[in-house]
């Protein structure tokens, strides 16, 4: 792949990215705090994550409440039976919204 090209698919610095495509990946790569902290700053806001399956969310008012990096996100489906990611926190003060797991809710309500 063209590396200016990847840098643009990618939003990772051209130099970081040719260092990660053309060396072996080494076991720090699976433990480094360093890494990981790069890996949220710049490669998961940027792509698509996995929150569950739509098959969990059969019926409008059912969640899926999960930490996905250092985000607690809320997906619901609607009424409308469209299936809708927040963050999970309430825009007045910031309170957690709902608890890690699966459930069912008639509203989306600050506790
Ligand atoms: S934190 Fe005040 S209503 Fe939710």
């Amino acid at each position: 792949m063209n590396l200016e090209r990847a840098h643009r698919e990618q939003y990772l610095p051209v130099e970081e990215l040719a260092s990660y495509t053309h060396s072996t990946i080494t076991a720090d790569r699976f433990t480094s705090r360093r890494f990981l902290d790069e890996e949220w700053e710049s490669l998961w806001p940027r792509v698509w994550l996995m929150g569950g399956r739509a098959s969990e969310l059969e019926k409008a008012g059912d969640y899926i409440c999960k930490d996905i990096g250092r985000d607690s996100v809320l997906l619901v489906r609607g009424r409308d039976d469209t299936i809708r990611a927040f963050f999970n926190v309430c825009q007045h003060r910031g309170s957690q919204l709902q608890f890690a797991g699966n459930g069912q809710m008639r509203s989306i309500k600050c506790p």
